[in-house]
């Protein structure tokens, strides 16, 4: 825990909110597992009221905080009560006790990893939806809701640049759209013993862990090295698929980065489609973290190529500014996910409305499926396009900010040409002569002490084995101010820790 919050979570303290006897009273709750609505009412108010005043009051916060296992255990592990409390007391409690604990990655200066700034429209529709206790599984059962994942899916299919015939689903995440990805890859290729599958040395453990769980053996996922701008290297790749296509091995499917995590860099979409076609194989885009800049013409001309892939994984919770889960697969051939997918199941035979009904569930991995169509909906109606694409070039556009003071800068050096979001830079002045194992405790130093004692969170990476931090600039209310002084205080402890290193 970072301040001393320890007094607010104390044994009294909770036994003191206990006591409190807004939001009902427990005889009001014990009325079987209902409410009555005007109860319900003051408790959706009162989520609310903790919510936005959460969000009023982030800028004034730090962007973590956390606690040890031990202490909260200490606090949380209980048994399940017999009887109920009041609602209003048990929300307080996870106001205070639960939710602060955890990096606020919608916070103004959350650069770490890849952070995540929802609009409230897209919360408010999770609120709806499981309100509303929609299972978006299959067209019976949720008609408005698939056909409003038609929308969503059909506006996905535009930006991407993808043909009438693609289709796709929404998904936990890029993780599940990975597993949904490779598995219509695997399948198109005809479920061939000895699959590989191939990917850079930057693309994201999910993809890996998705070529894992379709039953590649883990030797078979080849890492290809990547370049000097941590793309891709088109030769290696070309030379390990005839290597593996001459001992018998079948390449099932090429992934590339649409943003790698780790750097933000873009693998050469175009080679890499010019020779998916020319072999035959599967060619996935991770764009989970970068897929979204699509929306601004910057991103769309960085982003040429992505439209030639079989399919294209997103993160609306990522650059689309949606609450976590929200994530996509499209595949440029619709039918490819059905093939895969669609099982038939005598229970559910009541739920095959025929064509042009699409069962959702037929398309991926889950059957019972949050309206995840409803919160990206709500957001761009709301909010509309020119809001959506102004947000996302920001991040662009602050990063470049970041890139440029880092190069002026006396402390900083520019690890890795910025790209989209992502700046990777390191405290190393132009007239040390420090060696790369010096640097690079040097600057653990630096990001420990950023850490602890600023409001700002950023996280490190590897860049071709040298230590780097690393902002990831993507949330809608980051300013030039919060990164301007997340980097002046990178520099002021770098300077610190070169003067006592
Ligand atoms: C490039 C990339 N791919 C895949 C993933 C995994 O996505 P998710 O966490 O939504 O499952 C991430 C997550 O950060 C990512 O950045």
């Amino acid at each position: 825990m970072r301040r001393s919050q320890q007094e607010r979570r104390t044994p009294a303290r909770r036994a003191e909110a206990g006591n409190e006897p807004s939001g009902g009273t427990p005889e009001e709750l014990r009325d079987g597992l209902s409410m009555a609505p005007d109860l319900m009412l003051e408790l959706a108010r009162k989520a609310a009221e903790l919510a936005v005043g959460r969000i009023k009051g982030l800028p004034d916060e730090g962007a973590w905080d956390g606690e040890f296992r031990q202490i909260l255990a200490e606090q949380l592990m209980e048994n399940p009560p017999e009887d109920g409390q009041p609602a209003a007391a048990v929300m307080e409690r996870a106001a205070r006790e639960i939710l602060p604990l955890a990096l606020r990655l919608d916070h103004p200066r959350s650069f770490g990893f890849i952070p995540s700034s929802a609009t409230w429209p897209g919360v408010l529709a999770d609120f709806m939806a499981a309100a509303y206790n929609i299972n978006q599984c299959t067209w019976l059962v949720a008609s408005g809701p698939s056909q409003l994942e038609l929308v969503v899916i059909e506006w996905l299919r535009r930006w991407m640049g993808y043909p009438e015939s693609a289709g796709g689903l929404l998904t936990s995440g890029g993780s599940a759209a990975s597993l949904d990805a490779l598995l219509a890859a695997r399948e198109a290729a005809g479920n061939p013993d000895r699959a590989t599958v191939y990917m850079s040395d930057q693309s994201h453990s999910a993809l890996r862990r998705a070529a894992m769980i379709i039953g590649v053996r883990p030797e078979c996922v080849r890492a290809v090295p990547s370049d000097s701008h941590s793309r891709l290297d088109m030769n290696a790749l070309m030379d390990l698929v005839a290597d593996d296509r001459a001992t018998g091995f079948n390449p099932i499917a090429i992934a590339a980065n649409a943003g790698a995590s780790s750097t933000g860099a873009i693998d050469p979409l175009e080679a890499m489609a010019d020779y998916c076609e020319a072999e035959s194989i599967w060619m996935h885009v991770d764009a989970a973290y970068g897929g979204f800049a699509i929306v601004t013409a910057r991103g769309k001309a960085l982003l040429r190529g992505i439209e030639r892939a079989d399919s294209i994984g997103l993160d609306a919770h990522k650059w689309f500014f949606q609450p976590y889960e929200a994530g996509a697969l499209m595949v440029k051939d619709g039918s490819t996910l059905e093939n895969a997918f669609a099982v038939h199941h005598d229970i559910l035979q009541d739920t095959v409305w025929g064509a042009n009904h699409p069962n959702f569930s037929d398309r991926g991995l889950q059957l019972s499926r949050s309206a995840r169509a409803l919160k990206i909906w709500m957001s761009v109606q709301t909010f509309g396009m020119a809001a959506f694409r102004k947000a996302v070039s920001n991040g662009m556009e602050l990063a470049d900010r970041a890139g440029e003071y880092v190069e002026r800068s006396a402390v900083l050096e520019l690890v890795h040409p910025v790209s989209l979001g992502v700046v990777c830079f390191r405290v190393n002045p132009a007239n040390t002569d420090l060696d790369e194992n010096s640097l690079g405790e040097i600057n653990k130093k630096v990001l420990v002490r950023s850490f602890w004692e600023d409001r700002a969170f950023m996280s490190s990476t590897m860049v071709q084995s040298v230590f780097s931090l690393r902002l990831c600039i993507l949330n809608h209310t980051s300013t030039w101010d919060d990164v301007r002084q997340t980097l002046e205080v990178t520099e002021a402890f770098g300077q610190e820790a070169l003067a006592d290193p």
